[in-house]
């Protein structure tokens, strides 16, 4: 009997388990709308997605960098009637930053634009709505066959997608793109409008919106109110328009009314939005290598940049300005990364994979259809996949060195458009206006420290064999060579390097090429493409591989149900509010409130300085109707969902698709849930809506904002 009651147990847990993992796509939700009822939902597939566009998803963005449309960076979703969008405060820190000098420095202070007019414009992001989304794979695979090259295949494949792109751009107007799902097994479409001027409403100052920085980055319990506002605007007919002042704001057709009550834990909890990357079908030997080999090189280099970078800002506060948000994109990724080695050894994930591929190649052997179809797939995989590691390495390398130098990335950029086709003036256009934003940005001191120490790191650890050939002499030797090169060039006197290039004409080019760093740049550039070129190719063949290598885990545990990895697509993923247990004997609880935020205010940490006004509200326990029945302020709150970067400002919903948090992070012990999902470990991180509505309410006093919200009452 009690076997069976613990056997019980174990189908219990591992259905629970199961539960949480996975990011769903909006029009096959039918497969978990039964599930997603059981754990709370009060609503059906339809109310999230459907193509009539009074359903959810409708009032959810991407947010996306001009120039790159379908990469969304963040999520976010419109809470108004007039396209007010909400998302986190560190997708908008760029857009902050922008907009702000030493004399109205908005990121220190924040800002509160009190009328349409303040709104600030002229920003390089958009904001995509998903108006629909279809399998195409049919249409995409049409004239592929098993015994073509991995080269064919994919010239067939492309020109497929090309054309239903092209067919449904044009007849819609709207923006379409195909994207692969299941390791190149599925293709679907995703048609955007996409909105292009979006506006600056509000922000609070970074002392709030980035409370804890990356001391607190990636950790529970977290107190930051990372949210900002922005405003969708629309030309007269509501259409998306360039920026111009002629434009009104959106209409929305459909915006997420909000749920201010206190949460409990076992709440519900729904998220959408565009995660970006995830890898959860990699063999147990790609697992190894990103253990291994890739973190530990990210993790190295930028955790020691990152200390000399914060020193410079502690003491210069326009590198201060310069480097906040520079910093913090480096300093984010290095944390990820170190949590994410550190739990893939912990939760032993490279013995899990070995274990399943013991089953898989047992399920292979057992049949001679299969053993035709899978009999060496394993072995030929891993045999390629080490030559694709020595090259991955070595181009990370690289990359984590030179191309981590500020300068000499800038010079590998004008080196390729000098190159490249284009006219003498356009070349002139494009590299003053990158000189524009680089030097906007820049502190010659900060970058040469940084590029000194990279290369000292790179010496001692590179592989020999790719080592460009003017340092190839001092392997294993003092460096300072790139530091001696970065001031000698023309590049470190911005008159200089304005005058050179708004001047460029054929005539020049060799004169420049020859300017000592030009010319180091150059090699390192060849040295790169010596590694590149191969690695591509290479990966073009383990690309194929993990296409059979995801077909055979969905073949031979078919009673799973698999998730696509994440794309940067729309998804929706479930879970409910909950604690974890990160180690023995620890147990975090799934809410922080204002009360955590003064306990960690130390006026000696730059991470936790807090503002006055914010002490005083807490102080005179302000919080309007936004409190807890104890009278405290909820800042954020846990909850059970798999996320990845991309989801950072994501709607939470409650059970009746409410807005009742921003999505903005994950746990330390979880973050290698891009790469294996564990249900005990891996949480995401929300901030509370009622945090937000205090925050603009009583800290702000932006009260015309939560007057054009729709609040919902009992
Ligand atoms: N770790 C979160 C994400 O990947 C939040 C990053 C911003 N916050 C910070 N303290 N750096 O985007
Ligand atoms: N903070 C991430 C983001 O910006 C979310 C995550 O990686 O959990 O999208």
């Amino acid at each position: 009997m009690k076997r069976l009651i613990t056997s019980f147990l174990g189908i219990l847990l591992a259905l629970s388990v199961r539960a949480n993992e996975g990011m769903w796509l909006p029009f096959l939700l039918e497969n978990n709308i039964g599930e997603m009822s059981e754990m709370g939902l009060h609503l059906s597939a339809d109310d999230i997605y459907s193509i009539n566009q009074q359903c959810l998803s409708s009032a959810v963005v991407g947010f996306v960098d001009l120039d790159r449309p379908y990469s969304h960076f963040c999520s976010g979703s419109v809470i108004s009637a007039l396209g007010l969008v909400i998302t986190n405060h560190h997708c908008g820190l760029s857009v902050v930053q922008q907009h702000s000098s030493l004399e109205n420095d908005y990121i220190t202070n924040g800002f509160w634009a009190m009328n349409q007019a303040e709104e600030l414009g002229g920003n390089d992001i958009g904001v995509c709505f998903l108006r629909r989304m279809e399998d195409v794979t049919a249409q995409v695979l049409e004239g592929v066959s098993d015994t073509m090259t991995i080269k064919r295949r994919n010239e067939v494949i492309n020109s497929n997608i090309s054309q239903i792109e092209s067919r449904v751009s044009d007849s819609t107007g709207l923006k379409a793109h195909v994207d692969a799902f299941y390791c190149n097994n599925e293709y679907y479409l995703s048609v955007y409008e996409i909105f292009e001027d979006v506006r600056l409403v509000g922000t609070p100052p970074i002392s709030v919106g980035k409370f804890g920085g990356d001391t607190d980055n990636w950790v529970w319990p977290r107190h930051t109110g990372d949210f900002t506002i922005f405003r969708i605007y629309a030309d007269s007919l509501n259409r998306p328009a360039k920026y111009s002042a002629e434009n009104v704001p959106y209409r929305a057709s459909n915006y997420l009314k909000i749920n201010a009550k206190e949460k409990h834990e076992g709440d519900f909890v729904m998220l959408m939005g565009y995660p970006g990357t995830t890898n959860e079908y990699l063999p147990s030997f790609a697992i190894a290598a990103t253990q291994d080999v890739y973190d530990p090189i990210v993790v190295s280099g930028r955790g020691k940049s990152i200390d000399i970078i914060k020193e410079r800002m502690r003491a210069d506060k326009a590198v201060m300005i310069k480097y906040t948000s520079k910093v913090a994109s480096l300093a984010n990724a290095w944390k990820k990364l170190d949590g994410e080695r550190r739990g893939l050894a912990a939760k032993r994930v490279i013995e899990k994979k070995r274990e399943r591929e013991r089953l898989m190649s047992e399920w292979i052997t057992a049949d001679a259809a299969r053993t035709e179809k899978y009999g060496t797939l394993l072995d030929d995989y891993t045999k390629e996949y080490a030559v694709y590691q020595k090259y991955r390495r070595a181009k990370l390398q690289i990359d984590e060195t030179f191309y981590k130098s500020e300068m000499i990335n800038l010079c590998s950029d004008i080196r390729t458009i000098l190159q490249s086709g284009s006219s003498d003036e356009e070349k002139r256009t494009k590299i003053v206006g990158w000189l524009r934003d680089f030097y906007a940005d820049y502190d010659l001191k900060t970058d040469l420290a940084v590029t000194q120490m990279l290369e000292l790191e790179y010496l001692e650890n590179a592989d020999t064999l790719y080592v460009p050939n003017s340092l190839r002499g001092a392997v294993g030797f003092i460096g300072g060579l790139t530091g001696k090169l970065l001031q000698k060039s023309l590049l470190a006197d911005s008159t200089k390097a304005f005058a050179t290039f708004r001047n460029y004409t054929q005539k020049s080019r060799k004169k420049i090429e020859n300017d000592p760093l030009f010319k180091f740049t150059a090699e390192i550039d060849a040295a790169y493409s010596n590694i590149k070129t191969p690695m591509q190719k290479s990966l073009k063949k383990t690309d194929d591989f993990q296409r059979l290598f995801m077909q055979l885990q969905r073949e031979c545990f078919a009673d799973k149900r698999f998730f696509p990895d994440a794309n940067s697509t729309f998804r929706v993923a479930y879970g409910q509010i909950s604690g974890y247990r990160p180690t023995d004997a620890v147990s975090y609880a799934p809410f922080t409130t204002l009360g955590g935020v003064i306990e960690k205010c130390d006026l000696d940490v730059y991470d936790y300085t807090v503002p006055d006004r914010l002490k005083q509200l807490s102080e005179a326990r302000d919080f309007g109707p936004y409190c807890n029945a104890d009278s405290s302020l909820t800042v954020c709150f846990l909850s059970t969902c798999h996320t990845t970067g991309g989801n950072s400002g994501s709607p939470a919903f409650d059970a009746d698709g409410n807005l009742i948090g921003l999505n903005f992070d994950r746990v330390w012990e979880g973050t290698m849930s891009d790469l294996q999902f564990d249900a005990d470990i891996c949480c995401n991180i929300c901030l509370d809506i009622r945090f937000v509505l205090f925050f603009i309410d009583k800290y702000a006093g932006a009260r015309h904002l939560i007057d054009e919200m729709e609040i919902v009452k009992d």
